[in-house]
């Protein structure tokens, strides 16, 4: 199952989920894949510990840009694979933009022929409903949406869901949405009311694991490690293997 995890706002989570989620999977014994597609590089430089070292036709840019098989590295967590971004990837929308050949399609192609080694592949999006995200939204049988508390936060959801259908209409009818996934929970009343405003907007869609807010995380990622390796007996590590649970029954 190929699971795009993304938000249109910046800063949701999108990034901790992708690691975690893949990172718990791939600990459990399961080949997993991450791919991200975000020029930040966040979940490569986490991921990978000679990521400066790695030359731009070794990351995802040569797949978008130059329709080139997927690069993918082994990281230090077991049977967890990563095809790492780069910062030139930036400026993919507007090379895409003006491409002709399948350009919502690049990474479908070649993700495709590399699907069947993993039992799980998540991509990490970038904080944008660009054409990477559409890259993203058409190589992906299901998107998880993750949000975190706040006005403009909640605001987004209509935008990204939009873009869900048009992505149905258009590149890839069998686009699933997964759920929306809140993240950095607290107990302040700004952060329940966000989350009651989030359920009664979306009924039934709200997935039922939500993560807290937990400093282990920003801990973890300053370490580069994802949090199972940082530490398994965090808040946020047992909410994401809950997340695993729930998403991914056996
Ligand atoms: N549950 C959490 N508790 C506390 N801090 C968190 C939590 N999840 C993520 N963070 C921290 O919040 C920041 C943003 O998280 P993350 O990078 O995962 O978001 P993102 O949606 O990928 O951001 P971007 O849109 O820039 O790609 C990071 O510093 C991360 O370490
Ligand atoms: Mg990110």
């Amino acid at each position: 199952m190929i699971v795009a995890v993304a938000s249109q706002k910046g800063g949701t989570g999108k990034t901790t989920t992708s690691i975690s989620l893949a990172a718990g999977i791939a600990r459990s014994g399961k080949k997993t894949l991450l791919v991200d597609t975000d020029s930040q590089a966040n979940s490569s430089k986490v991921l990978l510990a000679n990521y400066p070292k790695i030359p731009v036709t070794e990351t995802i840019h040569a797949t978008i840009l130059e329709r080139k098989a997927l690069p993918i590295h082994k990281t230090s967590v077991p049977n967890l694979d990563i095809v790492p971004s780069h910062i030139l990837l930036s400026n993919t929308d507007v090379e895409l933009t003006t491409a002709k050949d399948h350009r919502e399609a690049r990474l479908k192609i070649e993700l495709d022929k590399v699907k069947q080694n993993y039992e799980h592949v998540f991509i990490d999006c970038p904080p944008a409903l660009s054409w990477l995200t559409v890259n993203a939204f058409t190589a992906a049988d299901q998107a998880l949406i993750v949000v975190s508390p706040g006005y403009f936060e909640l605001d987004s959801l209509v935008q990204i869901s939009k873009s869900i259908a048009e992505v149905n209409e258009l590149f890839n009818p069998n686009l699933k949405l997964l759920g929306f996934l809140f993240t950095m929970s607290d107990t302040t009343i700004n952060t329940q009311t966000s989350l009651q405003l989030l359920r009664q907007a979306y009924t039934g869609k709200v997935i039922e694991t939500i993560i807290p807010r937990n400093t282990d995380i920003r801990d973890a990622h300053m370490n580069r490690q994802d949090i199972f390796a940082f530490n398994r007996n965090a808040k946020s590590a047992y909410a994401y293997l809950k997340l695993i649970h729930e998403l991914f029954p056996v």
